[in-house]
């Protein structure tokens, strides 16, 4: 399948949040988006002690990892074990502006030097047999209008990787949180519509702010395909008419109350495997969104968490659903 028909819809990385469980719970309400894993960067990869990093599910294919790292040979190696853990993207993260992250010179900082991304990407790609991808941001700081955009891009293609995920904003390096970073610097949607224009031979996907399929439908005119974060994780429901109205499958009919009970499920196997309960809990406080109960859903998922046992609250967790 082509990476357009199988990216028409992705779920942005975000650290802290589309951890395994996360992901889970959006693969039972969506068969057909793209998923990506949080930000693993190579150091952990390959000198933390914390392999789980880049455990999943089988069930979310399609999955991308998506790397953080500026050495090529590091990149190298920790693109070889992914793949080997069965990941169906490697993605290179080149949109972070965390003041950490350009400590470790990785991130939105590589936007400078892409000649040096296009290193990287090319010795990712030659070392293993699946896609390799990119999410970078429109520019970096001063450097903010197209014809930098356009030269970056050009680039980096170069490296024979063609498909590019654009967070249509600039990162501002100094000055801005990365929270920050995601809201004020302005969304330049044109610019992106722009480059497939003049790249039609790129993949090209949408990302910055999208909140509904309506909006995605509108992207979907211009570019490959639409990525999307926040709306996604703070309201998960949010993404249950993709596979029929995106990707022109047979509506999935599940109701709220049967994810969370298939989620549930999950949840109680996963306790047994040692796996946090508060952890998986969180991303459930997104599902009740817009039904009357919503407050008090969240309010029963705290107590959860707190008395660290699902023992006996599933059917009150399921009665506050609304459907
Ligand atoms: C909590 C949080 C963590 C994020 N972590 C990552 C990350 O690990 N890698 C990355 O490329 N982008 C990360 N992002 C940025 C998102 O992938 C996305 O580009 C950004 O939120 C804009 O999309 P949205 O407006 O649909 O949320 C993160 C965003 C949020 C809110």
């Amino acid at each position: 399948m082509s990476f357009a028909s199988t990216h028409k819809v992705c779920i942005a990385p975000m650290m802290q949040y589309t951890d395994m469980h996360d992901r889970y719970l959006l693969r039972l309400i969506s068969k057909r988006v793209f998923l990506y894993t949080e930000m693993v960067t190579t150091g952990a990869i390959l000198y933390g002690k914390c392999f789980h990093q880049l455990e999943y599910n089988q069930e979310e294919h399609p999955v991308s990892v998506q790397l953080g790292g500026s050495e090529i040979k590091d990149l190298v190696e920790s693109a070889k074990i992914s793949e080997n853990y069965g990941y169906d993207e490697i993605n290179l993260n080149v949109g972070c502006p965390s003041d950490r992250v350009q400590k470790g010179r990785f991130g939105a900082c590589l936007m400078l030097e892409p000649n040096h991304v296009a290193d990287c990407l090319s010795a990712m790609k030659n070392n293993v047999s699946i896609p390799v991808s990119i999410k970078c941001r429109l520019g970096v700081d001063h450097h903010d209008t197209y014809e930098f955009l356009y030269n970056f891009v050009e680039i980096v293609k170069e490296s024979g990787v063609n498909d590019f995920i654009i967070h249509s904003r600039n990162g501002i390096l100094k000055g801005l949180s990365p929270r920050q970073n995601r809201n004020i610097p302005p969304l330049k949607y044109d610019y992106v519509y722009k480059l497939k224009e003049d790249f039609p031979d790129l993949n090209i996907v949408i990302n910055g702010g999208i909140k509904n399929i309506n909006e995605c439908k509108t992207h979907l005119t211009k570019v490959d395909g639409v990525m999307i974060g926040r709306a996604a994780y703070e309201n998960p429901f949010l993404i249950k008419d993709i596979d029929s109205e995106i990707y022109g499958l047979e509506p999935v009919l599940k109701s709220k109350k049967a994810i969370l009970n298939q989620y549930l499920d999950y949840v109680e196997e996963k306790l047994e495997q040692g796996y946090e309960l508060s952890k998986m809990m969180k991303h459930l406080f997104g599902l009740s969104r817009g039904d009357k109960y919503a407050k008090t859903f969240r309010i029963k998922i705290l107590e959860v968490m707190k008395k660290e046992s699902l023992k006996g609250h599933r059917q009150d967790l399921e009665d506050l659903l609304f459907y």
